[in-house]
């Protein structure tokens, strides 16, 4: 037996329940796992409140790192004392201790604690791909990322600076304000009391920016690409807000020929060449000193719905980690 959150039903945090479950040995294929740290990000908000729907009961959670414990038919690549981290594969990542398949798996470098590892994987991957794939961000260019000092926010901040690029950041208050400064933003808008569309014009001489990052979704969607520059592009990859409404196809047009993708992790993780080759560059990011993932929130894994809590009240900084 272990230990892990579970939800019979959507909605408020209150769902999220702490129960006893079975643990069998891995069948092939499989590694278990004994978590060190587990990763909190919004989607697992999205899966909760049944936004993104699940079949249900069902675990929670995309992401942690952890020790393997044990592994099943077939799997070489690991073994067990193998430290290692995973952001993909079925929910149930806020456990104590799971089974899930060894092709999620990447091994944790030394230099890479288990709570970097956890709070990391996911928004820092997603990072990467929305710079280097996305729209890969060339030196000198001006780009506007929404929810600055927020988990994503502040890995995509620090990762545009050392791309070159000149970065515009919006957060909701004046303590996040300072944060985002920090991070490197060049300007920073409190886009919950400042137009940010009049400001963008303002700091780019009118011409826009040439990509917008949008996590927040149905509020900033229309404003994000009236701040974009002729031919830019709009990226929505979150609906903090709530999913963005349908749109006249013309708008783009009228905007100056703009670009809009929505796209999501999975996609850029799909083979496993890919998910190697973008952690890699991400532990080699943090782990050169080059990019501080920061932890500002620890809770206790049972406590996970007051984890959900202070994510959707704009009370959280950076990453945030559950401690089995
Ligand atoms: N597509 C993908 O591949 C992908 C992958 C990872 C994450 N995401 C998305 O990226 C976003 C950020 O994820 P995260 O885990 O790093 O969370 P986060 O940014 O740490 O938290 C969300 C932030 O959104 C802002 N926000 C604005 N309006 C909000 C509202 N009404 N309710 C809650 N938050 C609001 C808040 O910052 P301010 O107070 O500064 O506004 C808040 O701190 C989410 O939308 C998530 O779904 C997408």
């Amino acid at each position: 037996m272990t230990h892990a959150i579970r939800f019979h039903r959507t909605g408020s945090p209150e769902v999220l329940q702490w129960e006893a479950v079975d643990l069998p040995p891995p069948t092939a294929g499989e590694v278990r796992l004994r978590h060190h740290a587990v990763g909190l990000n919004f989607i697992d908000t999205y899966h909760r409140s049944g936004l993104y729907p699940l079949p249900l009961p069902s675990g929670i959670g995309l992401e942690a790192a952890g020790v393997v414990e044990a592994v099943g038919e077939g799997v070489d690549a690991f073994a067990p004392g193998d430290r290692v981290a995973y952001t993909s594969g079925p929910l149930g990542a806020y456990a104590e201790a799971r089974n899930i398949e060894a092709r999620h798996l990447v091994r944790l470098p030394e230099n890479i604690s288990f709570e970097q590892g956890a709070a990391m994987m996911l928004q820092g991957i997603t990072a990467h791909y929305l710079l280097h794939a996305t729209y890969p961000v060339k030196a000198g260019e001006t780009i506007l990322v929404h929810a600055a000092a927020g988990g994503v926010g502040s890995i995509l901040v620090q990762w545009a600076k050392l791309l070159g690029a000149t970065v515009i950041g919006t957060v909701g208050n004046e303590e996040k304000a300072v944060r985002a400064r920090a991070l490197g933003c060049d300007h920073v808008i409190v886009y919950s009391r400042e137009d940010f569309v009049g400001r963008v014009r303002e700091i780019t001489a009118g011409e826009g920016v040439a990509v917008v990052y949008d996590s927040v979704g149905r509020d900033t969607f229309l404003h994000s690409i009236a701040s974009l520059r002729r031919r830019g592009t709009m990226v929505s990859y979150g609906n903090a807000t709530g999913p963005v409404a349908p749109f006249d196809c013309a708008l783009l047009q009228k905007s100056g020929s703009i670009f809009v993708t929505r796209p999501g992790l999975f996609d850029y993780i799909a083979t496993r060449d890919e998910l190697c080759e973008r952690s890699a560059a991400l532990f080699e990011v943090v782990g050169s000193g080059r990019l501080r993932v920061e932890i500002n929130q620890r809770y206790a894994l049972s406590d996970a719905a007051q984890a959900h809590r202070d994510l959707e009240a704009r009370k959280t900084t950076g990453s945030t980690i559950l401690l089995p």
